[in-house]
């Protein structure tokens, strides 16, 4: 029987707790989640596209149905290179419902094979974005209970570089 295989796309600067949880979930729908990390032309990013693909790696380390991997162009076409007919999108809250509502559209334009698969956000993880979370690392706040481990590290490392590098 062939195996059912979803793709979770996304900048991932950094992965959060609300990413894992919806990666988790989408497991226990299908039998292989494939977590694919935008490279860098779509949004300017602190993390490097291997730095990006290198934290989710090691979120997913014990978790043999995840790939981690990394797209460029139309995610519509990635699908199809890959085999899957499902796209997960994480919806936190009625303002990312227009642009998600879009995107779903336009993508099963491109692939009517294509199916966008919404897994409402924890309430716990609902106001989180990998914005916020950098915007509170770079000024020394607490987001050790929103983001893995390795991802309090990195960012730690990356701003106390830059603040070496400002001088501060
Ligand atoms: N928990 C925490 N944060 C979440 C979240 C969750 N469950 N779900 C979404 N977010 C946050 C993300 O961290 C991100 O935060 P940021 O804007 O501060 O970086 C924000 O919500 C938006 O995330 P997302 O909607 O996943 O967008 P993205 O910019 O990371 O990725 C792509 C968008 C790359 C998937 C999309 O642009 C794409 O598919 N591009 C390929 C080109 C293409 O095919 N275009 C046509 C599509 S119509």
């Amino acid at each position: 029987m062939s195996k059912t295989v979803a793709i979770y796309p996304g900048t991932f600067d950094p992965v959060t707790n609300g990413h894992v949880h919806i990666v988790k979930r989408s497991l226990k729908l299908f039998d292989k989640v494939i977590i694919a990390v935008a490279n860098d032309n779509y949004k300017s990013t602190i993390f490097s596209t291997a730095e990006r693909v290198e934290l989710m790696e090691k979120c997913f380390e014990d978790e043999p149905n995840v790939e981690v991997d990394i797209f460029s162009g139309l995610i519509a076409d990635y699908s199809v290179e890959k085999n899957a007919h499902a796209l997960i999108r994480g919806l936190r809250a009625i303002s990312d419902f227009e642009y998600e509502m879009q995107m779903a559209a336009m993508n099963r334009t491109l692939n009517s094979e294509l199916e966008t698969i919404f897994l409402m956000t924890d309430a716990k993880y609902s106001f989180i974005s990998s914005t916020i979370i950098k915007n509170v690392a770079c000024l020394g706040g607490e987001i050790r209970t929103l983001v893995p481990v390795v991802v309090v590290k990195a960012l730690e490392e990356k701003y106390q570089k830059e603040s070496k590098y400002y001088g501060e």
